[in-house]
């Protein structure tokens, strides 16, 4: 097969590294792709939110598959483009519809989804601009922390979580009457803080059947013991110690069954990963958000400790064959560090040449914002590199995560040293 992955970062590396591997596997282009996947197969320099400059790649390469990387092409309709355009009839593509997407898409559609499908999560209310007196009323009724969300995509920073009751109210204006996200932020959740861990889990879902992937632990902020601001995730871990078997019995019956029933009940188009951000409070989980794509940096320790064939289960999902997949997960220890830029995730400095990319033993560097220069790897993002280490402890994957992580060097070089230790 042929296949085209759409996107540029850690996650869509390793997803082209797993995907090379099987032997269904022809070709794979990466839209746009980075300094890393360069060396699996061809990046190729489109728009992918222009789905009339897809539409010409994928004819004119005759790609039989696209699978969609990240959130925005989804939630602009990628997948309901290529599935009504009469060119691309025999064209694959994996990832939900355009009203699946809406799950990540809109907060306020997964709240309203959640609480009609009973569905465990924090209770919540969504106001407007015309509302903004009640959504005041409503942060003075409650206690700190007040959770604010952009009911929109804001590329990460949507959602601010404040101590303070003036500068809940003060936050709450400057999103709905000073649109501070744009359109994003035209409604905002008020939403119940939940004080608990967070895991990270994952399925694949036919729209009826369902396999559930390795879980993971994602590390949000950006300084260590979990301060500053947050960011994309700057390390991962699986498999996550207190994600026993007891909780995740817990989480497929509570949350992940009924969010396929409700799937099915609001008759939605839904063929790829379901990522599901919950909090362990007191051994329950909660859902704290749907996203409908993979998880970065989870992605680069969920997918190696999957031993499949990807591509087959991909495939055999959009047949609507899921049933007819057992996923079985690596038994060891994976972790990744991410190396990013200094001042991420605010301003920082691109450009900067990269050395010493050597693996070592049971190790793999995944590249997020690289490019390749002329043979030289350069920076080129806020998060540049995944440093990801196998081990039969967690200690074992972490050293191998640090050793790399220390051994590679450029200018302008920051990651967590503390990833993992939580578990330990
Ligand atoms: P989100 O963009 O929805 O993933 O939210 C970003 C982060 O904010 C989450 O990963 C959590 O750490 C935190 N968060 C979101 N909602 C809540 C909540 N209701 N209670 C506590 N923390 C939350
Ligand atoms: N690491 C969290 C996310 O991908 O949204």
């Amino acid at each position: 097969m042929i296949i085209l992955i759409l996107g540029s970062g850690g996650r869509e590396h390793a997803l082209s590294w797993k995907i090379s591997k099987s032997s269904l596997c022809n070709k794979i282009y990466i839209a746009p792709g980075n300094g890393g996947t360069d060396k699996i197969g061809t990046n190729i320099d489109i728009d992918i939110n222009n789905f009339h400059e897809v539409k010409s790649f994928i004819l004119d390469k005759k790609i039989d598959l696209v699978i969609v990387g990240p959130e925005d092409p989804l939630v602009n309709g990628i997948v309901d483009f290529i599935n009504n355009d009469k060119d691309l009839n025999e064209i694959k593509i994996f990832g939900p519809s355009k009203k699946g997407a809406q799950l990540e898409g809109s907060k306020n559609f997964s709240k309203d989804f959640m609480f009609r499908n009973n569905i465990p999560c924090g209770a919540s209310k969504t106001f407007s601009q015309e509302t903004f007196d009640n959504g005041v009323d409503f942060i003075k009724s409650l206690s700190a922390p007040y959770v604010l969300k952009a009911d929109g995509l804001a590329a990460g920073k949507g959602v601010l979580i404040i101590d303070n009751k003036d500068e809940a109210i003060k936050e709450l204006h400057s999103m709905l009457i000073d649109k501070k996200f744009g359109d994003a932020s035209k409604n905002v959740l008020i939403e119940e803080f939940l004080d608990g861990i967070e895991l990270s889990v994952f399925v694949i879902t036919d729209g009826k059947n369902y396999v559930m992937l390795p879980e993971a632990k994602d590390y949000k902020r950006i300084g260590e013991k979990d301060s500053g601001p947050n960011t994309g995730g700057m390390g991962a871990i699986s498999p996550v110690s207190f994600a026993n078997e007891t909780f995740l019995k817990k989480v497929e019956e509570k949350i992940i069954k009924k969010t396929i029933e409700g799937i099915q009940a609001d008759e939605i188009e839904y063929k790829g990963f379901l990522f599901i951000g919950l909090m362990n409070v007191r051994g329950e989980p909660y859902v704290i958000e749907y996203n409908v794509r993979m998880g970065d940096p989870e992605t680069q320790v969920v997918i190696p400790r999957i031993e499949n064939d990807l591509l087959e289960v991909i495939i055999k999902c959009i047949d609507g064959e899921l049933n007819k997949i057992k996923i079985k997960s690596l038994n060891k220890f994976v972790s990744t560090v991410i190396l990013a830029s200094n001042g991420y995730p605010n301003s920082y400095k691109k450009g900067d040449k990269i050395n010493n990319l050597e693996e070592i033993d049971e190790s793999i560097i995944f590249h997020a914002g690289t490019k390749n220069n002329k043979g030289n790897i350069e920076s080129n993002g806020g998060r540049v590199l995944a440093a990801t280490g196998f081990g039969g402890t967690i200690e074992d994957a972490l050293s191998k995560s640090y050793t790399i992580a220390n051994n590679i060097s450029w200018k302008n070089k920051y990651f967590r040293r503390d990833i993992g230790k939580d578990l330990i």
